[in-house]
Protein backbone atom coordinates (compact mmCIF):
# COMPACT_ATOMS: atom_id res chain seq x y z
CA UNK A 1 0.00 0.00 0.00
CA UNK A 2 1.43 3.42 -0.99
CA UNK A 3 0.83 5.93 1.70
CA UNK A 4 0.07 9.75 1.37
CA UNK A 5 2.34 11.85 2.98
CA UNK A 6 2.55 16.07 2.83
CA UNK A 7 4.96 18.06 1.62
CA UNK A 8 3.76 20.55 4.39
CA UNK A 9 1.07 20.66 7.31
CA UNK A 10 0.00 22.33 9.97
CA UNK A 11 -1.73 21.86 13.56
CA UNK A 12 -2.50 23.08 16.98
CA UNK A 13 -3.26 22.60 20.25
CA UNK A 14 -4.31 24.57 22.96
CA UNK A 15 -2.76 25.73 26.30
CA UNK A 16 -4.11 24.54 29.94
CA UNK A 17 -4.90 25.66 33.11
CA UNK A 18 -4.57 23.02 35.84
CA UNK A 19 -7.92 23.45 38.13
CA UNK A 20 -7.00 21.42 41.02
CA UNK A 21 -3.59 18.84 41.78
CA UNK A 22 -0.78 20.46 40.00
CA UNK A 23 2.78 19.13 41.32
CA UNK A 24 0.80 16.33 43.78
CA UNK A 25 0.23 14.80 40.33
CA UNK A 26 4.31 14.31 39.71
CA UNK A 27 3.15 11.80 42.76
CA UNK A 28 0.10 10.01 40.92
CA UNK A 29 -2.28 11.86 42.74
CA UNK A 30 -5.58 13.00 40.54
CA UNK A 31 -5.89 16.18 39.40
CA UNK A 32 -8.27 18.07 36.99
CA UNK A 33 -7.34 19.89 34.17
CA UNK A 34 -9.18 21.99 31.49
CA UNK A 35 -8.14 23.12 27.98
CA UNK A 36 -8.34 27.16 27.19
CA UNK A 37 -8.81 28.61 23.78
CA UNK A 38 -5.59 30.20 23.21
CA UNK A 39 -3.42 27.97 21.27
CA UNK A 40 -0.22 27.11 19.46
CA UNK A 41 -0.09 26.36 16.02
CA UNK A 42 3.25 24.81 14.17
CA UNK A 43 3.86 24.76 10.38
CA UNK A 44 6.12 21.52 9.15
CA UNK A 45 7.59 21.50 5.92
CA UNK A 46 9.66 18.56 4.49
CA UNK A 47 13.32 19.54 3.83
CA UNK A 48 16.45 19.00 1.60
CA UNK A 49 18.98 19.21 5.11
CA UNK A 50 18.52 16.19 7.39
CA UNK A 51 17.42 16.73 10.66
CA UNK A 52 15.16 19.07 12.62
CA UNK A 53 15.01 22.88 11.86
CA UNK A 54 13.34 25.46 13.83
CA UNK A 55 12.99 28.07 11.05
CA UNK A 56 16.18 28.16 9.83
CA UNK A 57 17.98 27.22 13.12
CA UNK A 58 18.84 23.47 15.01
CA UNK A 59 18.09 24.27 18.31
CA UNK A 60 19.04 20.75 19.89
CA UNK A 61 17.90 21.36 23.46
CA UNK A 62 14.10 22.69 21.92
CA UNK A 63 11.23 20.78 23.25
CA UNK A 64 9.89 20.66 19.55
CA UNK A 65 12.87 19.21 18.00
CA UNK A 66 13.25 16.00 20.67
CA UNK A 67 9.36 15.47 19.76
CA UNK A 68 10.09 15.62 15.88
CA UNK A 69 13.18 14.03 16.49
CA UNK A 70 11.42 10.82 18.00
CA UNK A 71 8.96 10.62 15.28
CA UNK A 72 11.03 10.82 12.97
CA UNK A 73 13.00 7.97 14.70
CA UNK A 74 9.86 5.75 14.65
CA UNK A 75 8.70 6.57 11.29
CA UNK A 76 12.11 5.80 9.65
CA UNK A 77 11.51 9.34 7.82
CA UNK A 78 14.35 10.17 6.11
CA UNK A 79 14.44 13.59 5.08
CA UNK A 80 14.24 16.65 7.26
CA UNK A 81 11.89 18.71 8.80
CA UNK A 82 11.53 22.59 9.47
CA UNK A 83 8.90 24.13 11.62
CA UNK A 84 7.24 27.58 12.13
CA UNK A 85 6.12 28.24 15.37
CA UNK A 86 3.34 30.59 15.84
CA UNK A 87 2.57 30.41 20.10
CA UNK A 88 -0.64 32.71 21.48
CA UNK A 89 -0.07 31.19 25.10
CA UNK A 90 2.64 33.02 26.64
CA UNK A 91 5.74 30.97 27.76
CA UNK A 92 6.77 30.05 31.20
CA UNK A 93 4.09 31.18 33.32
CA UNK A 94 2.04 28.00 33.97
CA UNK A 95 -0.32 27.45 30.87
CA UNK A 96 0.88 24.88 29.24
CA UNK A 97 2.98 26.47 26.38
CA UNK A 98 6.08 24.09 25.96
CA UNK A 99 3.70 21.15 26.15
CA UNK A 100 1.54 22.46 23.46
CA UNK A 101 3.76 23.57 21.18
CA UNK A 102 5.56 20.38 21.72
CA UNK A 103 2.54 18.28 21.19
CA UNK A 104 1.85 20.43 17.64
CA UNK A 105 5.05 20.04 15.93
CA UNK A 106 5.01 16.29 16.72
CA UNK A 107 1.49 16.10 15.14
CA UNK A 108 3.20 18.23 12.09
CA UNK A 109 5.83 15.72 11.77
CA UNK A 110 3.49 12.76 12.05
CA UNK A 111 1.21 14.60 9.00
CA UNK A 112 4.56 15.11 6.59
CA UNK A 113 5.95 11.21 7.66
CA UNK A 114 3.07 9.25 7.49
CA UNK A 115 0.01 11.33 6.04
CA UNK A 116 -1.78 11.40 9.50
CA UNK A 117 -1.71 12.19 12.88
CA UNK A 118 -0.79 9.31 15.00
CA UNK A 119 -2.17 10.07 18.20
CA UNK A 120 -0.20 7.90 20.28
CA UNK A 121 2.98 8.53 18.67
CA UNK A 122 2.83 12.00 19.27
CA UNK A 123 1.71 11.42 22.72
CA UNK A 124 5.20 9.62 22.99
CA UNK A 125 6.88 12.15 21.55
CA UNK A 126 5.75 14.89 22.96
CA UNK A 127 6.51 13.36 26.04
CA UNK A 128 10.58 13.09 25.20
CA UNK A 129 10.29 17.15 24.29
CA UNK A 130 8.68 17.53 27.64
CA UNK A 131 11.18 15.97 29.55
CA UNK A 132 14.07 18.87 28.20
CA UNK A 133 11.38 21.25 30.49
CA UNK A 134 11.77 18.70 33.46
CA UNK A 135 12.80 15.07 33.78
CA UNK A 136 9.99 13.98 35.53
CA UNK A 137 6.64 14.77 33.50
CA UNK A 138 3.39 13.53 34.83
CA UNK A 139 2.39 13.77 31.62
CA UNK A 140 -0.43 16.11 32.38
CA UNK A 141 0.57 18.84 29.75
CA UNK A 142 0.98 16.86 27.12
CA UNK A 143 -2.30 14.70 27.51
CA UNK A 144 -4.94 17.97 27.77
CA UNK A 145 -2.98 19.32 24.85
CA UNK A 146 -4.03 16.82 23.01
CA UNK A 147 -7.51 15.59 24.33
CA UNK A 148 -8.73 19.09 25.27
CA UNK A 149 -11.95 19.66 27.42
CA UNK A 150 -12.11 19.02 30.48
CA UNK A 151 -11.23 16.29 32.96
CA UNK A 152 -9.35 14.17 35.67
CA UNK A 153 -5.86 13.07 35.05
CA UNK A 154 -3.96 10.67 36.96
CA UNK A 155 -0.30 9.33 36.21
CA UNK A 156 -1.05 5.82 36.09
CA UNK A 157 -4.30 5.94 34.73
CA UNK A 158 -4.52 8.67 32.12
CA UNK A 159 -7.13 11.05 31.47
CA UNK A 160 -11.04 10.81 31.97
CA UNK A 161 -13.21 13.37 30.67
CA UNK A 162 -15.54 15.70 32.48
CA UNK A 163 -18.42 17.83 32.62
CA UNK A 164 -17.63 20.97 34.64
CA UNK A 165 -20.21 23.90 35.37
CA UNK A 166 -17.24 26.53 34.74
CA UNK A 167 -17.37 28.07 30.91
CA UNK A 168 -14.96 30.40 31.84
CA UNK A 169 -11.87 31.44 34.14
CA UNK A 170 -10.31 34.45 35.21
CA UNK A 171 -6.23 34.23 34.43
CA UNK A 172 -4.09 36.89 36.11
CA UNK A 173 -0.16 36.79 35.30
CA UNK A 174 1.73 38.06 37.70
CA UNK A 175 4.41 38.53 34.65
CA UNK A 176 7.36 36.45 36.59
CA UNK A 177 8.62 33.30 34.38
CA UNK A 178 10.32 30.56 36.19
CA UNK A 179 11.52 26.82 35.51
CA UNK A 180 9.11 24.17 35.70
CA UNK A 181 12.05 21.97 36.54
CA UNK A 182 13.25 24.05 39.32
CA UNK A 183 9.82 23.87 40.98
CA UNK A 184 9.21 20.22 40.51
CA UNK A 185 12.48 19.90 42.36
CA UNK A 186 11.69 22.44 45.14
CA UNK A 187 8.52 19.95 45.86
CA UNK A 188 10.83 17.05 45.57
CA UNK A 189 13.60 17.90 47.99
CA UNK A 190 10.39 18.80 50.49
CA UNK A 191 9.24 15.68 50.36
CA UNK A 192 12.38 14.29 51.08
CA UNK A 193 12.82 16.42 54.04
CA UNK A 194 9.44 15.81 55.69
CA UNK A 195 8.46 12.26 54.10
CA UNK A 196 5.42 11.73 56.90
CA UNK A 197 4.05 15.73 56.21
CA UNK A 198 4.03 15.07 52.66
CA UNK A 199 2.22 11.63 52.73
CA UNK A 200 -0.84 13.89 54.65
CA UNK A 201 -0.33 16.37 52.31
CA UNK A 202 -0.87 14.00 49.07
CA UNK A 203 -3.81 12.19 51.10
CA UNK A 204 -5.48 15.69 51.54
CA UNK A 205 -4.91 16.71 48.18
CA UNK A 206 -6.90 13.66 47.16
CA UNK A 207 -9.95 14.06 49.57
CA UNK A 208 -9.55 17.67 48.02
CA UNK A 209 -10.51 16.05 44.48
CA UNK A 210 -13.32 14.60 45.95
CA UNK A 211 -14.77 17.20 47.19
CA UNK A 212 -13.95 19.39 44.33
CA UNK A 213 -16.06 16.53 42.14
CA UNK A 214 -19.40 16.87 44.76
CA UNK A 215 -18.88 20.69 44.60
CA UNK A 216 -19.07 20.69 40.67
CA UNK A 217 -22.31 18.59 40.98
CA UNK A 218 -24.36 20.91 42.94
CA UNK A 219 -22.75 24.29 41.50
CA UNK A 220 -21.72 25.54 44.77
CA UNK A 221 -19.03 28.66 43.70
CA UNK A 222 -18.54 29.08 47.35
CA UNK A 223 -17.05 25.90 48.29
CA UNK A 224 -15.17 25.88 45.18
CA UNK A 225 -13.72 28.97 45.69
CA UNK A 226 -12.95 27.73 49.46
CA UNK A 227 -11.58 24.49 48.04
CA UNK A 228 -8.73 26.65 45.64
CA UNK A 229 -7.87 28.45 49.17
CA UNK A 230 -7.24 25.19 50.56
CA UNK A 231 -5.14 23.58 47.34
CA UNK A 232 -3.65 27.03 47.69
CA UNK A 233 -2.26 26.54 51.55
CA UNK A 234 -0.81 22.91 50.56
CA UNK A 235 0.78 23.92 47.32
CA UNK A 236 2.40 26.93 49.13
CA UNK A 237 3.08 24.38 52.48
CA UNK A 238 5.59 22.46 49.56
CA UNK A 239 7.37 25.83 48.84
CA UNK A 240 5.86 26.55 45.23
CA UNK A 241 4.10 30.09 45.81
CA UNK A 242 5.74 33.27 45.80
CA UNK A 243 4.97 36.92 47.19
CA UNK A 244 3.80 37.80 43.58
CA UNK A 245 1.18 34.62 43.79
CA UNK A 246 0.18 35.22 47.45
CA UNK A 247 -0.40 39.32 46.18
CA UNK A 248 -2.35 38.70 43.29
CA UNK A 249 -4.41 36.17 45.30
CA UNK A 250 -4.96 38.88 47.94
CA UNK A 251 -5.92 41.60 45.35
CA UNK A 252 -8.64 39.03 43.80
CA UNK A 253 -9.96 38.17 47.30
CA UNK A 254 -10.35 41.86 48.29
CA UNK A 255 -12.54 42.40 44.89
CA UNK A 256 -14.94 39.43 45.50
CA UNK A 257 -13.49 36.57 44.27
CA UNK A 258 -14.49 33.51 46.15
CA UNK A 259 -10.75 31.77 45.73
CA UNK A 260 -7.78 31.58 43.96
CA UNK A 261 -4.84 29.99 43.52
CA UNK A 262 -1.96 29.23 41.69
CA UNK A 263 -1.74 27.29 38.44
CA UNK A 264 0.95 25.09 36.89
CA UNK A 265 3.95 25.00 38.54
CA UNK A 266 4.09 28.22 40.70
CA UNK A 267 7.06 30.21 41.83
CA UNK A 268 5.56 33.53 40.18
CA UNK A 269 3.03 32.23 36.93
CA UNK A 270 -0.39 32.38 36.68
CA UNK A 271 -3.04 32.09 39.44
CA UNK A 272 -6.48 31.42 38.34
CA UNK A 273 -9.24 32.76 40.64
CA UNK A 274 -13.08 32.31 40.57
CA UNK A 275 -16.07 34.54 40.93
CA UNK A 276 -19.57 35.10 40.13
CA UNK A 277 -19.87 36.28 36.15
CA UNK A 278 -20.85 39.98 37.55
CA UNK A 279 -17.70 40.32 39.79
CA UNK A 280 -15.44 39.26 37.21
CA UNK A 281 -14.82 43.04 35.25
CA UNK A 282 -14.71 44.94 39.24
CA UNK A 283 -11.33 42.09 39.68
CA UNK A 284 -10.27 42.24 36.47
CA UNK A 285 -10.72 46.35 36.77
CA UNK A 286 -8.62 46.07 39.99
CA UNK A 287 -5.96 43.88 39.38
CA UNK A 288 -4.82 45.22 35.90
CA UNK A 289 -3.16 47.93 36.81
CA UNK A 290 -0.67 45.55 38.36
CA UNK A 291 -0.56 42.34 36.39
CA UNK A 292 -1.95 40.95 33.25
CA UNK A 293 -5.34 39.62 33.10
CA UNK A 294 -6.86 36.93 30.73
CA UNK A 295 -10.81 35.63 30.66
CA UNK A 296 -10.65 32.82 29.13
CA UNK A 297 -12.80 29.99 27.83
CA UNK A 298 -12.51 26.37 29.06
CA UNK A 299 -12.39 22.84 28.09
CA UNK A 300 -11.46 24.44 24.51
CA UNK A 301 -10.59 21.60 21.95
CA UNK A 302 -7.65 19.55 22.03
CA UNK A 303 -5.04 19.34 18.86
CA UNK A 304 -6.37 19.29 15.75
CA UNK A 305 -5.10 19.57 12.35
CA UNK A 306 -5.04 22.89 10.59
CA UNK A 307 -4.88 24.28 6.75
CA UNK A 308 -1.57 25.50 5.57
C1 LIG B 1 3.07 21.69 35.27
O1 LIG B 1 2.10 22.24 34.37
C2 LIG B 1 2.40 20.69 36.16
C3 LIG B 1 3.31 20.05 37.21
O2 LIG B 1 2.46 19.26 38.04
C4 LIG B 1 4.38 19.20 36.57
C5 LIG B 1 3.86 17.93 35.94
O3 LIG B 1 2.77 17.47 36.28
O4 LIG B 1 4.57 17.36 35.10
C6 LIG B 1 3.97 21.10 38.09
Amino acid sequence: MVSLTFEKAASSAPGKVILFGEHFVVYDKPAIVSAINLRARVEAWRYGRSGVWIEYRMLVDHPSTKAVEYILEKTGFMSGIRLKILSKIPASVGLGSSASVSVASAASASLISLGRIDRELVEKAALEGEKIVHINPSGIDTTIAICGGTGIYRRSRGFNPIDIPLKKILIIDTGKTRRTGEMVNRVREFSEKNKDRFREILSREEELINDVLDAFKSLDLEKLGKLMLVNQSLLREVGVSSLEIEEAIKLALDAGAYGAKLTGAGGGGCIICLADEDKIEKISKSISNKFKVYLTELSAEGLREEKI
